[in-house]
This record gives structure tokens, sequence and C-alpha cells, in this order.
């Protein structure tokens, strides 16, 4: 089943509940929320309080994309601010940070996600593709909306598939950067199933119908 995840990082920050209530009515499966701080990325965007008040605001799902350095240390606050899908980037942490992370999202009953920038291969991936709901592949270098698709990513979400159906076929993957009503059918072919995408939906007037073109594309 084809996902939307809209990014909110394309929203208007003055006006974020009604654009998120926009997207829910739009039909919206998720909401994606770019944490960012300034280290891991060169932006800077949100953090926990922003994830609280947001879930006080609304019952949509939160996929929430940590692009901050050792997220170890973060990701039980944001679990408890209402995430509902924790993704962690690979490069972020060392290797038994990040399986303490994956430990911690799961003992706090959230899903957990794994994220790869557009240089990191897909065998990097593999001491942890057992332990993931979701593998997140980046589109674009991570830290800015707008910016252009890569298409050479497509034959790492085929690589990535193919090794998920081996050893956890339920895992999800989800893509984010540069995803419009073009590029999602690409992806889609690809093996994706979780389509995060910013510019193309809160930059059309209609989000609902940006949010069926990506789903129907
Ligand atoms: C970029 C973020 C994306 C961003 C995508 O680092 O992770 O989620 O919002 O924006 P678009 O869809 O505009 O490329
Ligand atoms: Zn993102």
């Amino acid at each position: 089943m084809i996902k939307v995840s809209p990014s909110i990082l394309s929203a208007n920050f003055a006006a974020l509940i009604s654009d998120i209530n926009e997207a829910k009515s739009g039909g919206a499966d998720y909401l994606h929320i770019d944490v960012m701080d300034g280290v891991f990325v060169p932006n800077i965007t949100l953090g926990i309080p922003v994830v609280r008040s947001l879930r006080n605001a609304t019952d949509m799902f939160f996929d929430v994309h940590l692009m901050i350095d050792r997220p170890h240390r973060y990701v039980k606050d944001f679990c408890e601010a209402g995430a509902d899908l924790v993704t962690v980037h690979l490069e972020a942490d060392q290797p038994q940070d990040l399986l303490d992370a994956i430990s911690t999202i799961r003992a706090c009953g959230k899903k957990v996600g794994m994220s790869l920038k557009p240089r990191t291969p897909a065998e990097a991936l593999i001491p942890y593709l057992p332990m993931l709901d979701l593998v997140l592949v980046m589109t674009v270098e991570p830290g800015f909306g707008g910016q252009s698709f890569m298409h050479e990513q497509l034959s790492k979400i085929k690589a990535i598939r193919a090794m998920l159906d081996s050893v956890n076929p339920r895992c999800e993957i989800e893509v984010d950067g540069g995803i419009d009503a073009q590029t999602s059918g690409l992806v889609k072919e690809a093996g994706a199933n979780v389509l995060a995408a910013g510019s193309s939906v809160f930059g059309a007037k209609d989000r609902g119908a940006a949010i069926e073109a990506l789903r129907n594309a």
C-alpha cells in the first residue's frame, strides 16, 4: 500500500496546524516531521517542544525524521513527545549507539526507521535490517526542501528492497527529497511505498489533489 507523508518543512510555520489539517483531510497517511540540528546537516528546523505541541493538536501518524548528530541521546524524548515512527541516520551515530537507539525506540512502543544519505551504500544497512520497520532512502542531500531528485538513488532502493525481501519483508521503504508526480512513479517501481514530500504537497494550492497525484502516479 502506498502511503503519502507530507513534510511540514515546506508548510507555513505560522499556520502549521491549519496546513496539517489540510494535508490530513487531503488524504495524507503520515505527517513527516524534519528535525535538523545545524550539526548533522547545515540547517536548523524544530525540536521536541514542537512535536509535543503538535501531538496535542492532531491525531496524525508522526513520521519523525531525525537529522541530528548522535540521535541516541534524544530518541526517548521524541517518543515521549508523541512520535509514532522515529528515524535515525546511519551516519549520525556509532554502531553500538545506533543499536541502543533502536532498542530505546522499540521499548517506547514506537516504530523504528533508519535513513541513508545519498552517498551511503545499501550494504551499510545489513547489520540493522532485521530490526527495522522502515528504511528511509534520501533522494537528495538532507538539509533543505525543494532540491532535485537524484535518479542514481533508484538502484539503491531496488537493492534495499531485494535485501529486505529476504530478511525482513514487512519493512517499508520511504523516500525523501524531490518527490513529485513525476518522480513518485519511479520510486514506487523501484520498491518504495512511503513517499515523503514537502514542496510538491505544501507548495500546491490543492493539497489533496497533490497527495492523490503522488499516490496514483
Ligand atoms: C530534506 C528533508 C525532506 C524535505 C523534502 O532534508 O528531509 O523531508 O522536506 O522536501 P522536498 O519534498 O521539497 O524535496
Ligand atoms: Zn525528511
